[in-house]
């Protein structure tokens, strides 16, 4: 089988198409035909900088979707020929994948291959912060950085569908400010002075809730534009700063909390919630038609210029690879 692999970190053009051989599935494993595999921000810092890889070669995709290929002992409730989405801890850029079967989920009525490949980390992640790391509670405010991208697209309207007031999104070009609007942001800042027009939005007050995936300096001016009682949530480095820190003398004053939030930490840790995240959050995407378009597609061959895409900053939604004729 055909597989995109990694030798050495660097950049999109150290990603090349090799023949493998075929996986097979393992104890509590499933084996998939990929039809797509969803393309992430972690997978260019994987190839880049090494994020959470193991070891080299390595072969990145942190989420597919396909038929189940083969089912491996001890799996029930997936058999072959099924449609499914599955969250992966690399892999995903192939033919052919393995896949744990506690985190492959079958795909509700209504919900395509196409669009279930988009889904399952970007709408995992944003229930997991809205409600779980985030705590977001009717009526409270929220900002949220990266607003026109993958994660972005499907947060906005997740914080709208948990009651938010007022939802503000952060972008680096007027374009992404457009796009994000139809996306549950009622406004959307444009550059570098974000905090001011922040301030001004509202009225000096901040928000209940920021979400932040880019780290340092943002995250730093993030926790400044929070109102008393509010909570910064850090779930990425963009930015690829130096670790960052807030202590008592920051927090005190206005009672403020900071955490942290990964998907992917979570899956490893507790697979058992992430399947409770899963299904509340396809019945939430089912039920509220949360919309995630995909704005390009690519063959295993060109993922370097899908990485070159979301590298650019020029993306909007969601980049996917076409696999096996998807
Ligand atoms: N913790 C988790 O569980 C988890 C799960 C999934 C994703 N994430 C994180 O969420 C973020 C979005 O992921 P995604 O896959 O949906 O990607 P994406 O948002 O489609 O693309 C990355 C976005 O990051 C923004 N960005 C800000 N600073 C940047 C910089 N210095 N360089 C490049 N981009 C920068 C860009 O938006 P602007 O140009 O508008 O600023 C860009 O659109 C990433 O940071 C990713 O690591 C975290």
């Amino acid at each position: 089988m055909r597989a995109v692999v990694v030798s050495e970190f660097g950049a999109p053009e150290v990603m090349r198409v090799q023949e493998l051989p075929e996986p097979q599935p393992g104890p509590g494993e499933v084996t998939i035909d990929v039809a797509y595999a969803g393309v992430n921000f972690a997978e260019a810092k994987a190839r880049s900088v090494g994020y959470r890889v193991a070891a080299l070669p390595f072969v990145p995709g942190l989420e597919v979707s396909g038929l189940v290929r083969a089912v491996g002992e001890g799996v029930t409730g997936l058999r072959p020929g099924q449609p499914v989405a599955a969250t992966l801890d690399g892999g995903g850029y192939a033919e052919v994948v393995t896949a744990s079967a506690a985190r492959t989920f079958t795909l509700p009525d209504g919900l395509g291959l196409r669009a279930a490949a988009a889904l399952p980390t970007v709408l995992l992640t944003a229930y997991g912060l809205v409600h779980d790391a985030g705590r977001l509670r009717s009526q409270e405010t929220v900002l949220i950085h990266g607003a026109a991208g993958g994660v972005g697209t499907v947060l906005g309207q997740v914080a709208r569908l948990a009651g938010a007031a007022k939802v503000y999104g952060v972008v680096s070009q007027p374009a992404k400010a457009v796009y994000a609007k139809d996306f549950g942001y009622d406004e959307v800042f444009v550059g570098d002075d974000w905090d001011r027009q922040l301030d001004a939005a509202t009225g000096g007050r901040g928000v209940d809730l920021a979400l932040d995936p880019v780290g340092g300096g943002t995250w730093q001016r993030s926790l400044a534009a929070l109102a008393r009682y509010g909570r910064l949530v850090s779930f990425g480095n963009a930015g690829g700063s130096a670790p960052w820190s807030a202590g008592a003398a920051e927090l005190q004053g206005r009672a403020l909390s900071v955490s942290a939030f990964s998907i992917l930490a979570l899956a490893s840790e507790d697979p058992r919630r992430l399947r409770e995240l899963a299904t509340a959050s396809f019945d939430l995407a089912a039920a509220w038609d949360v919309r995630l378009p995909v704005t390009a597609e690519f063959p295993l061959e060109r993922a370097a210029d899908a990485h070159r895409l979301i590298e650019s900053r020029n993306s909007t939604g969601k980049l996917l690879l076409t696999v096996n004729g998807g």
